[in-house]
């Protein structure tokens, strides 16, 4: 069964509740697609208004973050139950700047994906390589260790529902996407290291996104390759250009 693209946008730290109800106004006609599941991964402060800002439409929810615990003495984070109860269904976990500016490894990665699973959140689990990484040649073997460690007890079944981005945290920002051959070839990769640690049905249904300066104007070229299953989008998430990316066709 061919895979259904899946296209995010990942807010980061930008709107105010109030900005995110307005962004969300504007955003909603343009996303309204039956072949495109979309979402929008919102600041936290900004999830019970763009909730239920996107009432009525096909657009669902997603955090940024999550902690591993269910609840307690962990001042300032936020729990799976806490987000399934506000109406979010995915969560973007590893994101490179969670990992490099928040000190996430894969150890506390593998406890927030199985957590996240065991809620029944949907997570974007986040992987790429540095500059200095593909210059050296070794983004594969990274991405792999990346995958296999954040992967760590996560049955098959779960696997099959996760969504995974490629995002080369040289691309992130900068303008400068990977090539599409570039782009491919590392989703493709990815594929295989999830049919090597499961099987092949799970490879196949496992959804694959590129995220790194994708826009309006390339997201077509990438999202018809045949390892892409849509993105993982942030600046141009902001923006109507977004609806061009989730209807690229
Ligand atoms: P940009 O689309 O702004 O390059 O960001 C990509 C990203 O980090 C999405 O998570």
């Amino acid at each position: 069964m061919a895979r259904r693209k899946i296209v995010a946008g990942n807010w980061k730290m930008n709107m105010t509740p109030s900005e995110a109800v307005k962004l969300t106004e504007e955003l909603n006609p343009l996303v309204a697609s039956d072949d495109v599941d979309v979402v929008y991964c919102v600041p936290a402060i900004d999830i019970t208004t763009v909730v239920e800002a996107v009432k009525g439409t096909k657009v669902a929810v997603g955090a940024q973050n999550l902690y591993f615990e269910d609840k307690g003495a962990y001042t300032g984070e936020i729990a799976a139950p806490m987000l399934v109860d506000a109406g979010v269904k995915y969560v973007i976990i590893g994101h490179s700047e969670r990992r490099e500016y928040f000190k996430e490894d894969d150890a506390m990665l593998n406890k927030k994906v199985k957590k996240a699973l065991e809620a029944g959140l949907i997570p974007i689990l986040c992987c790429g390589e540095s500059l200095e990484q593909r210059e050296m040649g070794v983004t594969m073997d990274w991405i792999r260790f990346q995958i296999k460690s954040d992967l760590v007890g996560v049955t098959a079944e779960q696997v099959a529902s996760l969504v995974i981005a490629y995002e080369p945290i040289w691309a992130i920002g900068t303008g400068k996407t990977a090539t599409t051959e570039q782009a491919q070839e590392v989703c493709k990769g990815i594929r295989e290291c999830i049919a090597e640690m499961y099987d092949q049905a799970t490879a196949e249904a496992v959804r694959i996104q590129y995220g790194g300066s994708v826009n309006g104007g390339n997201a077509a070229e990438l999202f018809a390759q045949p390892d892409i299953d849509g993105g993982l989008v942030g600046g141009a998430s902001l923006k109507a250009d977004f609806g061009k990316i989730v209807n690229y066709k």
